[in-house]
């Protein structure tokens, strides 16, 4: 599945997605420019909960996954980064194991109400 992109990034408020539109244990991705920048966020479903984070790892700053909304391990308990392995905790989006052990993921703040996943 393709990015979405959101025109100026997300606004406060804004809906992003509904959260029937993630499949469980999957998660949606979406682009951005932010002045000359791209930049990349994904949405995690777990269950009825959802987790925003920036796609970029704090090691080498690349993005996470490799494959379009997979950003789990095999297990689902645990973020994966696709290039040299680090894990993170899927809530706290803290690094648990790897090069940036320690390191956080950039949380994006979303409320989910009425099933929208809505930007903070
Ligand atoms: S870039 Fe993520 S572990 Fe190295």
């Amino acid at each position: 599945m393709k990015a979405s992109e959101i025109a100026g990034g997300p606004q406060r408020g804004e809906i992003l997605c509904r959260l029937s539109d993630i499949k469980d244990g999957q998660a949606k991705e979406f682009s951005y420019r932010s002045g000359d920048e791209m930049r990349n966020i994904f949405i995690q479903r777990l269950g009825m909960q959802a987790f925003a984070y920036e796609n970029n790892c704090p090691h080498a700053y690349l993005p996470l996954n490799m494959k379009a909304g997979i950003f789990t391990e095999k297990s689902g308990k645990y973020f994966i980064c696709q290039n040299h392995g680090a894990l993170f905790d899927i809530k706290s989006g803290q690094c648990l194991g790897g090069p940036c052990s320690g390191q956080s993921l950039t949380a994006i703040e979303i409320d989910l109400k009425d099933g929208n996943i809505i930007a903070r």
